[in-house]
């Protein structure tokens, strides 16, 4: 049976390619997509979000729109910044989409998310590819939905090193106490961080060849041809994908039940994810942490994904 899922996205690019890996996957029926302020403002992410379900011929998917910004931050005022610099103004590079024609629906992200998961006959699996936002107010506000979750996956944090502030992630940093609401949630959470995005690096040479095989190939190699984020071997760390692989092929990746907690205080630390590997804090373990993954099982992984979408 597939497994019911809900992502909660702010395409931006990687979010658009994980986007079209998920929806052409046979293992799961994605209910809805939500939408949060992260790479870019919501209004942009959300017309993201419909252009690609659009090209990406899935506008059968309904669309909620979610926060405009963070619990607590205003949002971009911390690092004065969005994703813009990496992603493009419109979160999604230059790339010519055609005008969608469905809208968000009326109602907002909180309320769709909790009227699909108090729905579905088999608990939700929820995928979070931007900053944890919805999902914070969703558990504050309707905390009975927490019996018909099966688990929250999310692409965020770092073990090691940050992108956003020295050790800070963009999704964490970006809203740091809603972070810290999902990972004490008492759910089964996964975190898929920098660390392993930073592996599971894709070339784009690989791109290059498959431009011409279908239309979320060439909309990869759009996306990606000139990307901020590329490294001097020309390779693109794929964060989000990584996220939706371990969902669909979770036998790829190490995984350690450990203690992690949120830094809501530090002056240069701010929104770091405090990974407790070796328990210096001798607290109890309460979130799943992805500490490795097959480099080449992903790349291959992630190629074959794309080749079988449209
Ligand atoms: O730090 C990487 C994360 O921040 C990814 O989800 C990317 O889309 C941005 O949202
Ligand atoms: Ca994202």
């Amino acid at each position: 049976m597939k497994k019911p899922i809900i992502i909660d996205t702010d395409p931006g690019k990687d979010d658009a390619i994980a986007l079209a890996m998920a929806l052409y996957s046979e293992d799961i029926d994605i209910k809805l997509i939500t939408t949060v302020a992260g790479n870019v403002s919501l209004k942009k992410v959300s017309y993201n979000a419909l252009r690609l379900l659009k090209y990406l011929e899935r506008e059968d998917i309904p669309i909620a729109m979610g926060a405009c910004r963070p619990l607590i931050n205003p949002y971009k005022d911390r690092f004065n910044e969005d994703a813009s610099s990496i992603h493009g103004e419109s979160g999604l590079g230059d790339f010519e989409f055609e005008e969608p024609e469905k809208e968000p629906l009326e109602i907002n992200a909180i309320d769709a998310m909790r009227e699909v998961i108090l729905e579905s006959e088999v608990k939700v699996t929820i995928l979070a590819l931007g900053p944890l936002t919805n999902l914070a107010i969703l558990f504050k506000a309707f905390p009975e939905v927490k019996e018909n979750i099966e688990e929250i996956i999310f692409m965020g944090g770092s073990i090691n090193r940050g992108n956003l502030g020295v050790m800070t992630e963009f999704n964490i940093g970006t809203d740091p106490e809603a972070a810290k609401i999902v990972i004490d949630s008492g759910l089964k959470v996964t975190m898929v961080g920098l660390d392993i995005g930073n592996k599971a690096r894709i070339f784009l040479k690989d791109l290059e060849e498959l431009k011409d095989y279908n239309k979320s190939t060439r909309l990869t190699y759009s996306l990606f041809k000139d990307y901020k984020g590329m490294d001097k071997e020309s390779a693109i760390k794929v964060y989000d994908s990584t996220a939706i692989a371990y969902l669909l092929k979770p036998d790829i990746f190490k995984l350690e039940y450990t203690y992690v907690d949120v830094e809501l205080r530090g002056q240069y630390t701010l929104g770091c994810t405090i990974v407790d590997l070796d328990n210096r804090l001798e607290e109890k373990p309460n979130i799943y942490v992805c500490t490795d993954i097959d480099e080449d099982e992903f790349r291959k992984y992630f190629l074959d994904s794309l080749k079988n979408c449209i």
